[in-house]
């Protein structure tokens, strides 16, 4: 375990643990969103009452001094992800607009009979708008299935779709559902070999993973600012620079264009054509703040931190009779998803939160995956940097006296 010390300087920069509603709650519900430390939510406080200005816009000093933080915040990103360039990053809402905004810039390179590969363990923001653009272009929709391991991808398929060549492969780095890590750099490198634009989600990986796009070799990478401590209402679009000034923007209006007359419009350089109209400035300057909180602690500590704590909780879990795991021991970010035998996932989340224990239960937005695994949900319960061995200790022992309790 890490020692006592580190852990504390992790717990002190969260003001929930000490003042959630009205008593302290066991928090595992991160893969759904995280708590956000004092110092982003002091930033987001701070640009409000003294920097709210809009951005590119006002030739005032406010004007300026927002677009400035804005515009760090922006390399900050480049740096964190290993971006080659600041203008690769897009400013989005979220996963859920960054992919949707690759399925509208992305349909004028498909044809009819083209072939759109995805995977059964994509949650919803990764699967429905490949799905809905297949309908649309007449193009063949093609989901990897799970290997016998059920928790990742079976790549003998993935190899047998690579060889229609498709036109576009959207993959997740990390499942939200299980918390597997896929090898997403060996899918990346061969659906390129395959000449696909590649897409990777990397919604459940920010907030825990290293990320290098220029080392995994995709050509898109998506994700949320939420999942890693930061503001919701912010995410990213990271685009290779030459793909972005190929491909039209989707939306229009201000910002993106650099002049517009009745005849026509031209459109702004990279990243603006992407950005119509006003950004979320506060939230970007959140998540600005966030990857200095992160980037503060040794990453491998708080690595250790999280992977210690999941095999906590897998192998207490595993001593729980009738208890189904579905997610994998390694490998993993630190979700676990597991079924009781005869118990209704959501009777387990409601008898958990009486306990004061948050977790998530239902299809987790990845319907597909959750069929194929033959149920129609899951209870899953998911780690932040925050969490101890104490909460582990806690939530087993809940849920020991949760099953009883059902079984009466
Ligand atoms: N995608 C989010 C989750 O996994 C909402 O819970």
């Amino acid at each position: 375990m890490v020692s006592n010390e580190v852990l504390l300087e992790y717990q002190a920069q969260f003001p929930f643990l000490n003042q959630s509603i009205d008593k302290p709650i066991v928090y595992l519900d991160s893969a759904a969103t995280t708590q956000k430390p004092k110092c982003v939510i002091d930033a987001l406080n701070q640009h409000l009452l003294n920097f709210t200005a809009n951005v590119h816009r006002g030739g005032h000093r406010l004007g300026r001094e927002a677009t400035a933080q804005f515009e760090a915040a922006r390399i900050a990103v480049q740096g964190f992800i290993n971006a080659k360039h600041a203008h690769e990053i897009i400013w989005t809402s979220g996963t859920t607009e960054s992919i949707n905004q690759l399925a509208n810039i992305l349909s004028g390179q498909i044809q009819p009979g083209d072939t759109i590969v995805t995977s059964i363990l994509e949650h919803h923001a990764n699967f429905v708008p490949w799905q809905q653009m297949a309908q649309r272009q007449n193009a063949n929709f093609c989901v990897v299935p799970l290997d016998e391991s059920q928790t990742t991808v079976c790549m003998k398929s993935f190899r047998q779709m690579l060889e229609k060549q498709p036109k576009i492969v959207a993959l997740s780095h990390v499942s939200n559902a299980l918390g597997t890590i896929h090898e997403i750099k060996t899918l990346c490198q061969l659906a390129k070999n395959a000449g696909a634009f590649v897409i990777v989600d990397g919604a459940q990986a920010i907030g825990h993973l290293p990320i290098d796009v220029q080392a995994l070799g995709c050509d898109f990478y998506t994700f949320s600012g939420h999942k890693m401590y930061a503001p919701d209402g912010i995410g990213v679009l990271y685009g290779r620079e030459d793909l972005l000034e190929a491909l039209p923007p989707w939306q229009f209006g201000g910002e993106m264009v650099k002049r517009v007359s009745v005849e026509e419009t031209t459109f702004n350089q990279l990243p603006y054509k992407f950005e119509a109209g006003t950004p979320n400035i506060s939230a970007v300057i959140g998540l600005h703040t966030a990857i200095d909180f992160l980037t503060q602690f040794d990453q491998s500590q708080r690595l250790t931190h999280e992977q210690q704590l999941l095999h906590a909780m897998y192998d207490g879990l595993l001593e729980i009779d009738g208890i189904c795991l579905l997610s994998p021991r390694e490998n993993n970010v630190g979700v676990l998803s597991f079924t009781v035998e005869d118990e209704h996932h959501a009777d387990i989340a409601m008898m958990l939160d009486q306990f004061d224990i948050a977790v998530r239960a239902g299809h987790h937005c990845a319907m597909p995956l959750m069929g194929a695994l033959g149920t129609s949900g899951s209870t899953r319960a998911s780690i932040g940097l925050y969490n101890t061995k104490e909460d582990i200790d806690y939530f087993i022992q809940s849920l020991n006296k949760t099953i009883r309790l059902l079984t009466v």
